[in-house]
């Protein structure tokens, strides 16, 4: 046998031998110290409501937990989706509740829709991601620590009595591995009862065919196992929301009143809300919160670490070692950083011998530029010269031109000042 698998079979722990006991010890409190030190610690729980503009999210929320929650009605103008989460502190009998309702604003209403889903995605990620990284703290404060992660997605359905939308389908799908979703037929008072029937069927026909894995009741618990085995039957649950109250009978409930009648919230023959606040908030809340612990954000917690260079064991089933990821990927690190500042260095030098080539190649077109125009007032200077000379010869020409003319007046004039003087000589004579 090789020395590894001995070493492994050393490894195993025996199994522990069954003792009883003489007599009350007192560790069958431990249950009750537990109960007691959440309550005193409190709980979170955090709803993430998707449906479009108007469906009718925060009157639901109102009637769920029978309070008014500070609402504002969104504009059908949004450009994009938005996350609006709201923190309430709640408290029943000696329980505090820190309930956060995140509301996907403008869901719905965008011409282009392809990336609708986006921005909730982002936000529950982003909710994991606070959560992952105040885990990997050193000095950690899990336990005051406010968790902000999504336990469930309350997905409503427009009550069309037609199939789901493709917006529906397309973000259920994105959805399903990162929350606990539980769709729901929202103003279920606008649609018929034999519709009705037949579009739960419908829903419930497409999510599966698209492979969309919706939240299922737990049925391991035994004290549960049958009421939600039942309810997992009545999804997708068709839901009134009210916060009015209406005398019916001698007792005031809340409902909608129309002029043919009234629809009770809680009366089940009239919608499923009753079965929707039974299983969210009084069966299954510890169950919705353990479940975003113990599988979605696991898996985006294994995602980020695997992605991270970390592994449970390398390939040869060695067990994981923390520091020798370490430093492996701090190596990997340190070599990314050399490669890239030799790149940036080469980047550096091939830049400095372009610009020196193009300055070098205005230089010579500037000294061309110069020789050229060196020349060309050269040329100029030459002519200029040429022109004086011809004006001075011109000049000169002209003066002894009319040097000429002037001797040749002056002996006129003396000519004619003689002719006189004769002609009396003559007479004279
Ligand atoms: P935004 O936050 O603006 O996106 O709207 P919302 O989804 O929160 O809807 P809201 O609760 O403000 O309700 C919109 C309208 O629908 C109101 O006039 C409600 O009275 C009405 N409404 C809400 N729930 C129901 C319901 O179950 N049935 C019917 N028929 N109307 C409802
Ligand atoms: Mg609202």
């Amino acid at each position: 046998m090789a020395a590894t698998e001995l070493e492994r079979l050393s490894n195993v722990e025996p199994e522990p031998r069954s003792l009883s006991l003489g007599g009350h010890v007192g560790f069958d409190g431990l249950p009750d110290q537990l109960v007691s030190k959440s309550v005193t610690q409190g709980f979170s729980f955090n709803i993430l409501c998707v449906g479009e503009t108007g469906i009718g999210k925060s009157t639901l929320m109102n009637t769920l937990f029978n309070t008014t929650f500070e609402t504002e009605e969104a504009s059908h103008h949004e450009d994009c989706v938005r996350l609006r989460p709201q923190t309430y502190d709640l408290q029943e009998s000696n329980v505090h509740l820190k309930l956060t309702i995140v509301d996907a604003v403008g869901f719905g209403d965008q011409i282009n829709k392809d990336d609708s889903y986006r921005p909730i995605v982002d936000y529950i990620d982003a909710q994991f991601e606070n959560y992952l990284q105040e885990e990997l703290k050193i000095r950690r404060s899990l336990f005051d620590y406010h968790d902000t992660r999504i336990h469930v997605c309350l997905y409503f359905i427009s009550p069309t009595g037609h199939s789901l939308k493709s917006l529906d389908l397309v973000t259920m799908k994105k959805l399903d591995s990162k929350v606990n979703i539980i769709p729901i037929i929202a103003k279920a008072d606008t649609i018929s009862k034999s519709e009705l029937h037949k579009f739960k069927i419908k829903i419930m026909g497409e999510l599966v065919s698209n492979g969309v894995q919706i939240y299922q009741f737990p049925t391991d618990d035994e004290a549960v196992a049958e009421i939600n085995a039942v309810m997992n039957a009545h999804l997708p649950f068709a839901v009134v929301g009210s916060t009015e109250e209406v005398k019916v009978g001698n007792k005031l409930v809340r409902a909608r009143q129309y002029p043919w009648g009234v629809v009770q919230v809680e009366n089940e023959n009239h919608c499923d809300f009753v079965k929707l606040r039974e299983m969210l908030i009084r069966v299954n809340m510890e169950d919705l919160r353990e479940q975003t612990h113990s599988r979605h954000y696991e898996l985006y917690r294994r995602c980020k670490l695997e992605e991270m260079g970390f592994q449970d064991s390398d390939g040869d089933s060695q067990p994981f070692s923390l520091q020798e990821t370490y430093e492996a990927k701090r190596k990997e690190f340190l070599s990314e950083l050399q490669r890239k500042e030799e790149e940036m260095r080469q980047m550096f030098v091939n830049k400095v011998k372009e610009t020196e080539l193009e300055l070098k190649e205005k230089e010579r077109e500037l000294h061309e530029k110069f020789e050229h125009l060196k020349r060309i007032h050269q040329e100029e200077k030459r002519r200029v010269e040429e022109k004086r000379r011809e004006l001075e010869e011109e000049t000169n020409a002209f003066n002894c031109r009319k040097a000429a003319m002037e001797a040749l007046q002056s002996q006129a004039l003396h000519a004619t000042s003689q002719q006189p003087l004769r002609k009396d000589k003559d007479k004279k004579n």
